[in-house]
């Protein structure tokens, strides 16, 4: 249950962003887009920054400012869209939630497991709506993918398959498991939304290749066990030259009846003696998909795909990873979860959300009991 904020054609929903880089640019010109929302304010660490992003984006006059919070106070915002560096997320979150006001965040929910859970007993304890904006579950073609896997039967096997060649520069080439950290979690979170279900386990294998250009690990192969028996496997670099795959990656999942394959940029096709599926739900696509998505959410009191608590086992799963990779042994996704939350209650300063904290028992029962990701 969270706070409604009612909001149509004639009333739009008033929205700041925080964070004004590459991302909160595409924020920009999808919340200036959109007719169910009215952008007050963006606010960036570098307020010059903030100022060339209105500027570029066709508004002069909108007001900018270092302190997201201050700038929503400021210009009556409602909802704050949290679009700053993962580091960030928690402390920006945490004071807008405590302000009053929901938040709609770019993946991850925060930098590591902890933090994520401090994050979403904020919301338990504010009232107020926190969801990831996880862009790939409002594409198209993953519906209609996901409607093909349902008439599949049991499924044996789910993969990606992600190759691709980027020089970035800057961080990403810094990072220890950039593929892991940084890319890795959009197919994950695909993978738990086309099965419909969630993770039991992790192993796995992250290198780097010996002409990589990467300091840290460019090359990842992780096999998941989920619910149910379906392995994950997800196969990927950032640094394989030639025959790139979609960003998308590009997926098989094998079950009893047949196979469903989708190269990640085309629709799916499904080779099994059943019948063609179409996805039920229209689809919203990409960020403007996830903008959608909240306000009605906002409006309706439904809890959306994306709720913090239904989004945070995706960042379990990079977070299993991670620790295979460094420890070379089967992680299991409860340990992950239960270390996390030791720290979460360690590190915790406010009270309040402590107290919530203390009360979970069961942390993957909290998470799938407030938001479970949508079986099929
Ligand atoms: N969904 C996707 O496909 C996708 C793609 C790229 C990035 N992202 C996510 O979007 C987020 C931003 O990524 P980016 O590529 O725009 O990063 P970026 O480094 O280009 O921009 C982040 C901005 O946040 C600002 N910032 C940091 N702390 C702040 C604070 N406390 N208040 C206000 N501003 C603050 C920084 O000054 C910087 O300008 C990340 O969480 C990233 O993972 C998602």
């Amino acid at each position: 249950m969270f706070r409604t904020i009612p909001s149509g054609p004639a009333d739009p929903l008033r929205v700041v962003i925080a964070g004004a880089g590459g991302m909160g640019r595409a924020w920009l010109a999808t919340v200036t887009d959109s007719p169910e929302v009215t952008l007050t304010g963006i606010a960036d660490l570098d307020v010059a920054l903030a100022r060339s992003a209105a500027d570029s984006a066709g508004l002069p006059g909108l007001p900018v400012g270092a302190d997201a919070l201050a700038l929503a106070r400021q210009t009556g915002a409602q909802a704050l869209i949290n679009v700053t560096v993962p580091e960030a997320h928690h402390p920006v979150t945490t004071a807008a939630l405590f302000a009053g006001l929901p938040v709609l965040g770019e993946k991850p929910v925060a930098e590591n497991v902890s933090r994520a859970l401090s994050l979403a007993a904020a919301a338990e304890v504010t009232g107020e709506l926190f969801m990831i904006s996880q862009s790939r579950r409002w594409n198209p073609q993953v519906a209609i993918l996901r409607a093909m896997i349902a008439r599949l039967g049991p499924i044996g096997t789910l993969s990606t398959a992600f190759f691709r060649s980027e020089r970035f520069g800057g961080f990403r080439e810094q990072m220890a498991y950039p593929l892991l950290v940084d890319m890795a979690i959009h197919a994950f979170d695909s993978a738990r939304f086309l099965l419909g279900a969630e993770p039991v386990t992790a192993y796995c294998h992250s290198y780097n290749p010996p002409w990589s250009w990467y300091a840290g690990d460019a090359n990842a192969t992780v096999v998941f066990e989920m619910e149910g028996g379906t392995r994950y496997v997800y196969n990927g670099s950032w640094c394989s030259p030639g025959a790139i795959t979609s960003w998308n990656g590009a997926w098989r999942a094998s079950g009893q009846k047949g196979t469903a394959l989708w190269d990640g940029d085309h629709d799916p096709v499904l080779d099994a003696d059943v019948d063609a599926a179409e996805p039920t739900d229209p689809p919203h696509s990409g960020i403007a998909g996830a903008l959608q998505v909240f306000v009605r959410a906002l409006r309706t009191g439904e809890p959306p795909s994306g709720e913090v608590h239904e989004n945070l086992m995706s960042l379990a799963m990079v977070e299993a990873a991670v620790r295979s990779a460094a420890s070379g042994q089967l992680e299991r996704l409860d340990a992950v979860l239960e270390r996390a939350h030791a720290q979460a209650l360690r590190d915790e300063t406010r009270a309040d959300v402590r107290s919530t904290l203390a009360g979970w028992a069961s942390i993957r029962d909290v998470l799938t009991s407030t938001g479970r990701v949508e079986t099929r």
